[in-house]
């Protein structure tokens, strides 16, 4: 029997096989918390009710020992998971000693290094189901719309999204670089199928250290036939929806664990706005409100408020600490205020972690320059201000790659859209309608100091029943942590693979 399905059996007994994550005594009684990989669920040991060699195995079984567990389920709405076993029988299969994760606070570069046993605790279970749910639904949206998958290479003899981060291997002694995107191959695709996605590993040599970058990250792209920018959109929308609106249909426990609020999900089902890049750097700059909000003076607001609130925070630790030196203090009292610094010292560094970040913001938003390619902190300016998803469209060809397609009439702005989400979490889809003109393609691949030899066969699209198309990727990493609301992508794969990251 598997926890999810404790439901079917209650009043019965059944038998668990999982992993202890938790254990607490009192008296007579030994409280296991049993995962499965499943789900959770307590199982209480009572003395009375079990023979004494078992008890006395409840009694010394260590966190993450493995175990076979059989008693009566009982229905309990307040418990993990909806039930507890009621335990007659425990048998212990593989014992776990000193197990390196603690209920205590342990670092990030540390829950990183041991990254194979991070997996098994609640958060990070909670994380990489929704990411489970997430690639269903992304499938189910594009089946239903009558795409087909059809995978593209990884091995490739060209860039795709620029030459500085190409991650190159020895193909048979020819250099050869891992896939940066499917797309070309995808357009290709479209051509022989009409709505084609591919769902791939993807790797950028991105040498920096962020929030939003990994080295190997995986990648769904959609590219029709006969779509131009604005069809474009309209499945992208409809898309994100779809696969926001499953998470919240199917993974409302798993939200729940990870504390997040999903009042700004459940806002999917509004129209996402779509922002000529002109007025995104409007917005960006203070020129432009947003539903009567400035994103400037709200960073200046915000910045103060966050100045106001670390003095009262520190104040309090100061306080609650000399009165910790009291004589005499009750137990329930020193622990009462313990757990109140400990609270107090978290919201201390994430205050000064946004004290750190809003001046960088600012400074980015004052210096940036019409025609330039938003920044990282660019678009979380730009984001802080929205409860949905924003499309913005119409960029500089410029600053678009060398496939993107201009605009005939205004040959300044290439047809590209790339969708921000909200709450500061800024890109997570990129893409656009792609360039049908043969000559304005081959300058451009020129203009990027792009081998030509190696695009022969795409130019071959454009040779023979050429037609408009479209398409995007979306970076599967990113749009998780945005749903999580995580502060870092590095919790939505199970093995990131990043900057200075390679291990587990
Ligand atoms: O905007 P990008 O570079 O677009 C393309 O690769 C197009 N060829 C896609 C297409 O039109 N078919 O990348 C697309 C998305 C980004 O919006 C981002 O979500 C994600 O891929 N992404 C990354 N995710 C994690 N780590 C990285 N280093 C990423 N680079 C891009
Ligand atoms: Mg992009």
């Amino acid at each position: 029997m598997t926890i999810d399905r404790l439901k079917e059996v209650v009043g019965n007994s059944a038998t668990l096989q999982g992993w202890v994550m938790g254990k607490r005594t009192g008296k007579g009684l030994v409280f296991l918390i049993v995962r499965d990989g499943s789900g959770m669920c307590q199982c209480i040991v009572d003395e009375t009710k079990v023979s004494p060699e078992t008890f006395e195995d409840a009694k010394r079984i260590s966190q993450e020992s493995s175990l076979r567990i059989s008693g009566t389920v009982v229905a309990d709405e307040r418990q993990i998971g909806g039930h507890e076993l009621h335990v007659t029988e425990l048998q212990i299969i593989g014992e776990s000693e000193d197990y390196p994760i603690t209920p205590k606070e342990h670092g990030v570069d540390f829950l990183m290094d041991h990254r194979h046993l991070w997996l098994r605790s609640k958060r990070q279970w909670a994380i990489l189901r929704i990411r489970n749910t997430i690639i269903m639904a992304i499938h189910d949206f594009f089946q239903g719309e009558g795409f087909i998958q059809t995978d593209a290479p990884i091995f490739t003899g060209n860039a795709v999204e620029g030459t500085s981060t190409l991650f190159e291997t020895d193909f048979y002694g020819e250099p050869a670089y891992l896939s940066q995107s499917g797309q070309l191959y995808g357009e290709a695709m479209a051509m022989a199928f009409g709505k084609i996605y591919t769902f791939g590993p993807t790797f950028r040599a991105e040498k920096s250290k962020t929030r939003r970058h990994l080295s190997e990250f995986w990648m769904i792209e959609p590219e029709m036939a006969f779509h131009d920018l604005s069809m474009n959109m309209d499945v992208i929308e409809r898309f994100l929806r779809h696969v926001v609106l499953q998470v919240l249909a199917k993974n409302p426990m798993e939200l729940e664990m990870i504390g997040r609020d999903t009042t700004v999900l459940k806002q999917v089902t509004e129209k996402f706005p779509r922002i000529p890049y002109e007025d995104a750097v409007a917005i960006l700059k203070g020129e432009k409100e947003v539903n009567g909000q400035n994103a400037v003076k709200t960073l200046e607001a915000d910045l103060e408020a966050a100045k106001a609130r670390l003095e009262a925070v520190l104040a309090d630790i100061n306080d609650r600490e000399a009165k910790l030196k009291t004589p005499g203090m009750k137990k329930g009292e020193i622990g009462f205020h313990q757990a109140k610094v400990q609270q107090l010292k978290e919201e201390q560094a994430e205050l000064e972690e946004t004290l750190r970040n809003i001046p960088l913001w600012l400074k980015s938003a004052r210096e940036f320059r019409m025609g330039n390619d938003f920044g990282g902190s660019d678009e979380t300016v730009i984001t802080r201000l929205f409860n949905t998803p924003i499309m913005v469209y119409n960029w500089p060809h410029e600053v678009k790659a060398f496939y993107m397609k201009r605009d005939e009439n205004d040959p300044r702005w290439a047809k590209g859209v790339d969708v921000l989400a909200p709450e500061g979490y800024g890109e997570i889809v990129g893409g656009g309608e792609r360039e049908t003109n043969f000559d304005w393609l081959v300058e451009k691949i020129n203009e990027h100091q792009l081998p030509m030899e190696a695009f022969e066969w795409y130019l071959d699209l454009r040779r023979y029943g050429s037609v408009p198309h479209s398409g995007f990727g979306l970076g599967l990493e990113r749009l998780v942590a945005w749903v999580c609301k995580l502060p870092h992508v590095r919790e939505t794969i199970p093995f990131p693979r990043m900057y200075g990251r390679i291990a587990p």
